[in-house]
């Protein structure tokens, strides 16, 4: 191909550094279609940044099944072990803007999609096994209380801590948050679960409930919060780098994937509700099981067309794996595909990096930037005579029953003790340095906040352990008077 100089419409360009006026002196000619081609485009050259999660970085790597686990799930690309599957993971600071410091103080998203033979699967999770809220109906309220005051576009700490001590069932992952995993030495040395429950269902479509973990074969390794500060001046774009530069150099960072697996008559009555996503399923109940392992050895072309434009959704399923109860994982299958059509437009799925390998065949037509040939001239329309794809007319391809029982309405999650008690158990597990680390990270952040509004969630601490919240009363008493 040759290497001419052209405008958006392909025609050659004489010349890209003098615009074409009217004389020497003379205004500039609106017949300079180069200018204006070159302009306007620019004018255009800023999407909707995502709501949350803009900040990020990706690569893109294969999924290698390492065990065999196809008695409990029909998904194809599990089903033989050394069986390799092409996907892009991008992983990302949740709260700052798209120009925002890498090392902040924030969990990571750690997303990953699979182009398997039957569609797109999207692994949407974090570097934390649970979240804040458990409803969400919570969630945009929370997000604002990260994002920026009203009025002082500042970052606030009331509306931080005014929430979250107004919503207790976030104390097990403001632990972890305010622990060193907070802020992850970059993105390779971090894990990644699903944090949601999801089911596996198998080839007699039977349901077991499933927790995925992506263990970093790096190892852990976290920033202490001076260092974190440090770097947000001296390079915000610390984990951006660090990932890039590791890829470049065939420093391929690896995690091993494993399971927990929950049979389905045991959700019934387990300790926890295994559907809210502010518990763990603690390991010597629900061990972890290896699957395979995730590689990323291949840097993106191009920032935008890929890291940028890729839009993960945990709606994206495939047989075999599918949604479970969990209320906030159902909140979220409606949300993310909305934000894409907002963010990238209605024929989202069409660009590149989000096409899945095994093609599309629906009857979805047209829209803005229809550009994959909008299925050419087969039938727009079901059912047909025409030879249109079609169901496949077996139970289990997008769904399998869940279990029932009662009506309709509006159950609120009760507080409880054992509400407090998995941040408790963390604590207990930290070691000293860790645990002073986190009083400190946590009395460095909340000394900002009204004193009411600190009472309110050092109570919230010394439920989840006395020590706990008594050392972070002591320090904020250091820090405050
Ligand atoms: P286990 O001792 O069996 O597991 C502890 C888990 O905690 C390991 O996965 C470990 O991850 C992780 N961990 C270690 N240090 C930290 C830290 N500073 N911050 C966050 N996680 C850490 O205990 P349980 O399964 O009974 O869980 C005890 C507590 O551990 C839970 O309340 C929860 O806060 C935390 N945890 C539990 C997980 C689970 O799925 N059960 C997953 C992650 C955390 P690693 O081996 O990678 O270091
Ligand atoms: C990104 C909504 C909870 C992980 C996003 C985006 C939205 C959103 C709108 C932007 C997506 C885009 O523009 O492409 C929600 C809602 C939630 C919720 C409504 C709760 C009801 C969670 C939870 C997790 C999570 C619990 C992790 C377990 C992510 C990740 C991204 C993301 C990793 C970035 C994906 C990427 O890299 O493109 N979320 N979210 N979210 N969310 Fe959530």
């Amino acid at each position: 191909m040759s290497n001419t100089l052209t405008t958006s419409s392909g025609n050659p360009v004489d010349n890209n550094q003098t615009s074409q006026t009217a004389g020497q002196r003379g205004p500039i000619l609106i017949q300079d279609f180069h200018l204006i081609d070159k302009l306007s485009h620019f004018d255009r050259e800023r999407i909707p940044e995502r709501v949350v999660h803009a900040k990020g970085a990706g690569a893109h790597g294969y999924f290698e099944v390492t065990h065999d686990i196809s008695h409990l799930s029909k998904a194809k690309f599990l089903n033989q072990v050394g069986k390799k599957t092409p996907l892009f993971a991008r992983f990302s600071t949740v709260g700052g803007e798209k120009g925002s410091a890498d090392t902040a103080r924030d969990p990571r998203g750690f997303a990953v999609k699979f182009y398997t033979e039957e569609g797109n699967w999207d692994m949407v999770g974090n570097n934390t096994p649970v979240f804040f809220i458990r409803d969400p109906s919570k969630f945009p309220d929370f997000i604002h209380t990260q994002k920026r005051n009203p009025q002082t576009n500042l970052k606030d700490a009331d509306a931080f801590w005014d929430f979250l001590s107004l919503v207790p069932e976030s104390i097990h992952q403001v632990t972890i948050l305010f622990s060193n995993r907070g802020t992850p030495h970059g993105y390779r040395h971090m894990n990644g679960y699903s944090s949601h429950t999801l089911s596996l269902i198998n080839k007699d479509n039977q349901i077991n409930y499933v927790k995925f973990h992506f263990k970093t074969n790096q190892g852990i390794k976290n920033l202490k919060a001076a260092d974190a500060d440090r770097l947000a001046g001296e390079n915000p774009d610390f984990a951006t780098e660090d990932l890039f530069n590791a890829i470049q150099r065939g420093d391929h960072p690896e995690w091993n994937v494993y399971v927990q697996v929950m049979p389905q008559h045991d959700a019934e009555n387990y300790r926890w509700d295994p559907f809210d996503v502010t518990k763990v399923w603690p390991h010597r109940d629900y061990p972890l099981q290896s699957v395979g392992r995730m590689v990323l050895n291949r840097n993106p072309d191009n920032y935008f067309a890929e890291t940028e434009q890729v839009a993960f959704s945990p709606s994206h399923m495939v047989p075999g794996i599918d949604v479970s109860p969990d209320r906030m994982l159902q909140g979220r299958l409606f949300s993310y595909p909305d934000t894409h059509r907002h963010r990238l437009g209605v024929n989202y799925h069409q660009i590149p990096i989000n096409r899945p390998l095994s093609g599309v065949r629906n009857y979805q037509r047209d829209g803005f930037m229809s550009v994959n040939g909008n299925q050419g001239s087969g039938p727009n329309y079901e059912p047909n005579s025409q030879n249109g794809p079609q169901q496949t007319n077996q139970y289990g391809t997008t769904y399998v029953s869940q279990p029932l029982h009662g009506e309709t309405g509006r159950f609120p999650y009760k507080l409880t003790d054992d509400d407090f008690a998995q941040a408790g158990n963390l604590y207990r597990m930290l070691s000293d340095e860790e645990k002073t680390d986190l009083i400190n990270n946590i009395a460095g952040h909340i000394k900002n906040a009204k004193k009411e509004i600190r009472d309110r969630q050092i109570a919230h601490f010394k439920r989840a352990h006395p020590e706990y919240g008594q050392r972070v009363q002591d320090a904020v008493k250091k820090l405050v008077g």
